[in-house]
């Protein structure tokens, strides 16, 4: 690692790379993020961005990234773009000298995910990926909890995401631009959130796909269930489907001493709830309610003002897309 990351003060300014659904949540997130401000964003769709710019009053519009990383004055980027233009954004704007926060999932292949940690490095800058679920307040006390052993030895962790797609899902429906299904898609947040958990490595992974409506091209998994096995020998057990209306985003922690049920806590809208059974003792767990967009900008800002390291990883990225791959490649043979 040859150079350092750029002491940049008071407030971080940020370049948004896509301004569709989620590039328009990080603007509103750094908007609310005291440590932050975005200075510029690029799309190559005009409107998106023209529509962009003006409902959040951003200083700098381009239409490519290039240009972005050579006009503006920018320390860090949002990726906000399809899983297929990750990589290459990434090392780009690494290459330029900018600290790189990249949506999930963080690349096509394992080999992508290497590439962008070895530019950001190269370059002195931080990577992170948008793993928001690890900011949920009920998962960060479930993680306290299970660090104080307040659940004894870990014997299951559990995520389940349940929701009904039942039209075309644009990009996603192309592993090429997506790389993958589900699992890809909503699967990933489950499998960074239950490695972080664990506090400990994936030692074995297996897993299924199916589909069972006709909603989505067959490219595609509509439904995805992944099992691991952790160093410490707790089990994950993940279940992703939007095949159903059910709307399930719950977390459950079982261990040697009781257990912890988060419910609708993996879904982001904030409203989670909490009950812990310990020994036979219930009680519920009310935690205030917090945006995870603005906490994970607000922390990579920090990690950047402070010249910290982020709470979620290059290398977790690519732990994860390990796992993914596994997955694909059980299913493919
Ligand atoms: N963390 C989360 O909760 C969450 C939620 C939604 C999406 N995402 C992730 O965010 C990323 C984007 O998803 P989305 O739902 O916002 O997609 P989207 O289709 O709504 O937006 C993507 C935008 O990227 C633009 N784009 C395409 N090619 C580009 C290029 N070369 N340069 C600049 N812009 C380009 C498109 O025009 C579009 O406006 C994906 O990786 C997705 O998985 C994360």
């Amino acid at each position: 690692m040859g150079k350092t990351a750029r002491v940049v003060s008071p407030r971080v300014k940020w370049g948004i790379v896509g301004t569709g659904t989620m590039g328009c949540t990080a603007i509103k997130a750094l908007k609310e993020a005291a440590s932050a401000e975005v200075v510029a964003i690029t799309d190559v769709n005009a409107e998106a961005r023209r529509k962009a710019q003006e409902t959040f009053e951003i200083e700098h519009s381009f239409d490519n990234l290039e240009l972005l990383l050579e006009k503006a004055d920018v320390d860090a980027i949002y990726i906000a773009t399809p899983p297929y233009l990750h990589c290459q954004q990434a090392v780009q704007a690494a290459e330029a000298g900018k600290h790189v926060f990249c949506e999930k999932p963080m690349a096509m292949s394992e080999e992508e995910c290497q590439r962008m940690i070895e530019a950001c490095k190269r370059n002195g800058v931080k990577l992170m990926v948008g793993f928001k679920a690890r900011f949920n307040s009920y998962h960060q006390h479930l993680r306290k909890m299970i660090v104080k052993g307040e659940l004894g030895e870990l014997v299951f962790l559990r995520a389940e995401r349940i929701v009904l797609i039942d039209c075309k899902w644009g990009w996603h429906e192309d592993p090429r631009i997506s790389g993958g299904g589900v699992l890809a898609d909503l699967g990933t947040h489950a499998i960074d959130l239950l490695r972080y958990l664990a506090g400990s490595e994936v030692t074995s992974v297996r897993g299924i796909t199916s589909r069972v409506t006709d909603y989505h091209s067959p490219e595609i998994e509509e439904t995805g269930s992944i099992l691991l096995r952790f160093a410490n020998n707790a089990q994950g057990i993940i279940n992703i489907s939007i095949a159903s209306p059910i709307d399930r985003a719950d977390v459950w922690a079982c261990g040697t001493r009781g257990e912890v049920i988060c419910r609708n806590t993996l879904g982001g809208a904030g409203n989670g709830s909490m009950e812990v059974i310990i020994r036979g003792k219930r009680r519920q767990v009310t935690l205030p309610a917090n945006n995870e967009y603005q906490c994970e900008v607000e922390h990579f800002s920090q990690c950047i003002l402070h010249n910290r390291q982020p709470l979620i990883s290059g290398e977790d990225g690519l732990e994860c897309t390990r796992i993914l791959t596994r997955v694909y490649q059980e299913e493919s043979r």
